[in-house]
């Protein structure tokens, strides 16, 4: 199969759908991959590596979707972008269509396949191709609290670690899930005093075995969450209720009784925020101040390390990419996690709670394909037997 790699166009986007090691797997499993020129740029991939890799430089995103058979990207495509899709074109990216109508219509009316990231799952029931991004955002999560709590930036002027003599930082961790073991791993490492509240018991044996005590963990109630912020240096809002928005654990009366100077970081800004100040910012101005409190509210905390996150990515996503371009009909018909991920199959939507939220009509996916086997709509990649 031919893959192609666009520059991503999205502002502030600097990731890279396929690094040149994913393009080097590709090309040695016997793919063809063309690459737009400066695609790598923001993660300082020049040129040169990706054809090292074995890849094929294009000079604009036209040559890329004209020529692959699938695309492969990190964000979803941009209505530039939806008319330069193709009938029978693979798109394999993050999409979050659920509340993109426009988006949604554009694809549909590309008649290509998209696959989102976001909604390709695993044995375990999992999303793993959020996972590496939501590790991401908790490691920089604890780098945010430690640089907003710095006196400079309007913080307390606490370091972490305290040092001999001084008590190290409290760091209240919300939500033990991905991001927030990810926080807590990094504020352990950095010697800070750290707490984790969850409501999933099984989840908070997960963690204090995992940290061997030099993590404090307690049920998430409201009393117990009330007198863990009030005595925090930095709080981590790492919460995710699946298909709802993030419920409001800190509230705007709270504030009041917080440390001056004390920090919230809410990750899951993404989904609403937990805390009831919080607002989305942008990495161009991470911080804003509420009642003497620091709020960190990015909602791309991973486009701070397109680097990392590029390869992060790319290694979750590479066995998806490579089973697609061995066969891409083959691998969603005969892996129920690749097939959860297809949301739009030749102009039908096939993702039920996409449809649902859209209040657009839903195909079933099996249905979608054999209705697209009929007599000719046979796509180009069928024709050349991959
Ligand atoms: N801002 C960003 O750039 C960014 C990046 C990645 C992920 N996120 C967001 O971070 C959030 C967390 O993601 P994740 O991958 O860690 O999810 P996850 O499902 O792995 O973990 C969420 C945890 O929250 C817990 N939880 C739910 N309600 C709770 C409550 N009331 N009190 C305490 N804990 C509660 C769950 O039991 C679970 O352990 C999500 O909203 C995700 O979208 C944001």
């Amino acid at each position: 199969m031919r893959v192609g790699v666009p520059r991503e166009i999205k502002v502030h986007e600097y990731r890279v759908g396929l690094t040149p090691d994913a393009v080097r797997e590709y090309v040695s499993a016997g793919h063809e991959v063309v690459v737009q020129a400066g695609a790598g740029s923001g993660i300082n991939a020049a040129d040169a590596a990706y054809e090292a890799a074995g890849g094929a430089i294009v000079a604009n995103a036209d040559a890329v979707f004209a020529t692959a058979d699938m695309i492969v990207k990190v964000k979803e495509p941009q209505p530039a972008e939806w008319k330069l899709l193709r009938d029978g074109q693979i798109l394999f990216t993050y999409l979050h269509l659920a509340p993109d109508p426009e988006q949604t219509r554009g694809l549909l009316a590309s008649g290509c396949t998209a696959i989102a990231y976001e909604t390709v799952t695993d044995a375990s029931g999992g999303l793993p191709l959020l996972v590496p991004m939501s590790e991401v955002a908790g490691r920089l999560a604890v780098e945010a609290a430690g640089s907003a709590l710095s006196r400079h930036s309007g913080g307390r002027g606490v370091l972490i670690g305290g040092v001999p003599g001084v008590p190290p930082a409290r760091i209240v961790v919300i939500g033990g899930g991905v991001v927030g073991t990810q926080a807590a791993r990094m504020a352990v490492g950095l010697g800070g005093d750290v707490v984790v509240l969850d409501r999933s018991l099984p989840r908070l044996c997960q963690l204090d075995e995992l940290f061997h005590g030099r993590v404090r963990t307690r049920y998430s109630t409201a009393q117990a969450l009330e007198e863990e912020v009030l005595a925090a240096d930095a709080v981590i809002g790492a919460v995710l209720v699946p298909g709802a928005s993030a419920p409001k654990l800190v509230s705007r009366a709270m504030l009041g009784g917080m440390k001056r100077g004390s920090v919230l970081v809410d990750v899951a800004i993404d989904q609403g925020g937990c805390f009831e100040t919080s607002r989305a910012t942008t990495h161009a101005e991470p911080t804003y101040e509420v009642d003497g409190v620091i709020h960190y509210c990015v909602a791309n905390m991973p486009g701070a390390v397109p680097l990392t996150s590029s390869y992060a990515l790319n290694n979750a996503t590479l066995p998806f990419g490579l089973a697609l371009a061995h066969g891409a009909m083959k691998a969603v018909t005969s892996d129920i996690h690749l097939a959860a991920g297809v949301n739009v199959h030749r102009g039908m939507l096939t993702n039920r709670a996409v449809a649902e939220s859209l209040g657009m009509p839903f195909t079933d996916l099996a249905s979608a394909i054999s209705a697209q086997s009929a007599p000719g709509r046979t796509e180009d990649w069928t024709r050349r037997g991959y």
